[in-house]
């Protein structure tokens, strides 16, 4: 039959395309761009060489951007606290393209090059499971016959010598790598320019501009806005993380990441929603975003229930617009402040010069009310602990 393999163009998915026509499959290679640094052309001409039957290489950036980071965007998305999902984002958005291309070609088969220990499997399946039922998927490293015969890197670089897969020569890091636009290849150089860069970010439920107050450009694509932030914030160290997560298959694994334009924008649509969101309304989208990061990260985003979530919260964002103004400088991001016209900041209620509409006196029934109970509760302890 026909399989679409998920090929990266590295030395794992090479081996595989290979292995893949060995067992009798036609092979087509996808190759999705989302914002890799990667030489695309150099990738097409060795799957080709490889033998594969046909290969594909789709842009799918400005769809990553909208369609995915968007909605993390508008969630305050974070895994386990500090996690901004630049995987976990990305692997929904590739299935898709992978789904299409096997509809398109009537290939019964999907393969990928995940191993059978990480998240990314479960992402992938999951994604691909939603969008076409019927399809079916070859994981080789999940394969014993597969995973036997390539039990470490070893065996699999004899195998790429012996059938002309260039072999890289740099060292493999200790973690394993994953480059798209969210998050960008880690281990850059430290930050070399330490001038403070100020800029407006105007956010209209998404993202919309952002002008560099350097040299007056302003950009307004979703996607050149995203590269544009990446580009100035990854000069001054924004967003790099080092951390322990906890994977869905169960195991802990150490990450090292890098996410300069996905901080910015957290940190900027953070204040912007709180400048702008009615509090109860707010305290019940955060339990929504920490729901949606763990459907995210454990591979549902076509599920039901995340699909559900990301209707509610971009419900909540109908106030959520507004222009802060940020600097970043030697790694953090700072906010200098913010504009809305929805802003439910109001100076007047908040002065302590002015009355507004609020009696002071009103406070202390309030406070009478709110104690009753804390002082039941204290009366009770002390007669339990004399006892
Ligand atoms: N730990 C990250 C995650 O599960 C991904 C790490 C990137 N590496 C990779 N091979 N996908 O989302
Ligand atoms: C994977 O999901 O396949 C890799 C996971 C990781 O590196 O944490």
């Amino acid at each position: 039959g026909t399989v679409v393999l998920a090929y990266s163009g590295g030395l794992d998915t090479s081996c595989i395309l290979v292995w893949l026509k060995e067992q009798g499959y036609d092979v087509i290679a996808y190759l999705a761009n989302i914002g890799q640094k990667e030489d695309f052309e150099a990738a097409r001409k060795k799957a080709l060489a490889l033998g594969a039957k046909k290969v594909y290489i789709e842009d799918v950036s400005r769809e990553f951007v909208e369609s995915f980071i968007w909605p993390a965007v508008q969630a305050n998305a974070l895994y386990e606290d500090r996690y901004l999902l630049g995987t976990a984002l990305a692997r929904p958005c590739i299935a898709r393209g992978l789904v299409g291309i096997a509809q398109q070609e009537r290939a019964a088969y999907i393969a990928h090059g995940a191993t059978g220990k990480g998240n990314d499997q479960v992402r992938f399946e999951l994604s691909c499971y939603a969008l076409c039922p019927k399809i079916k998927v070859v994981a080789p490293w999940r394969l014993p016959e597969f995973y036997q015969r390539f039990p470490g890197r070893r065996e699999l670089m004899d195998y790429a010598k012996k059938h002309g897969i260039p072999v890289p020569v740099t060292p493999q890091t200790p973690w394993s790598m994953d480059e798209n636009l969210m998050h960008i290849r880690s281990g850059a150089p430290v930050p070399s320019n330490p001038h403070v860069q100020s800029s407006p970010l105007h956010i209209h439920c998404v993202p919309v501009k952002v002008t560099n107050t350097g040299d007056g450009a302003t950009r307004s694509s979703a996607l050149e806005l995203f590269v544009y932030l990446n580009d100035i914030a990854g000069k001054h160290g924004v967003g790099r993380i080092d951390i322990v997560e906890n994977r869905f298959v169960g195991m802990k694994s150490r990450g090292i990441y890098e996410t300069p334009a996905g901080t910015i924008l957290y940190h900027a649509h953070l204040d912007i929603e709180a400048f702008t969101m009615d509090r109860e309304v707010r305290k019940i989208k955060q339990g929504l975003s920490l729901k949606f990061s763990e459907l995210v990260y454990n591979g549902f985003w076509h599920s039901p229930e995340c699909e559900f979530l990301r209707e509610c919260i971009g419900r909540s964002q109908e106030p959520v617009v507004g222009t802060v103004r940020l600097s970043v400088f030697k790694g953090h991001v700072y906010i200098l402040g913010r504009e809305s016209p929805r802003s439910l900041y109001n100076e007047e209620l908040v002065s302590m010069n002015v009355q507004g509409d609020y009696e002071p006196a009103d406070a202390t029934g309030f406070i009478n009310i709110n104690s009753l109970r804390l002082k039941e509760y204290h009366r009770l302890q002390s007669k339990v602990t004399v006892k």
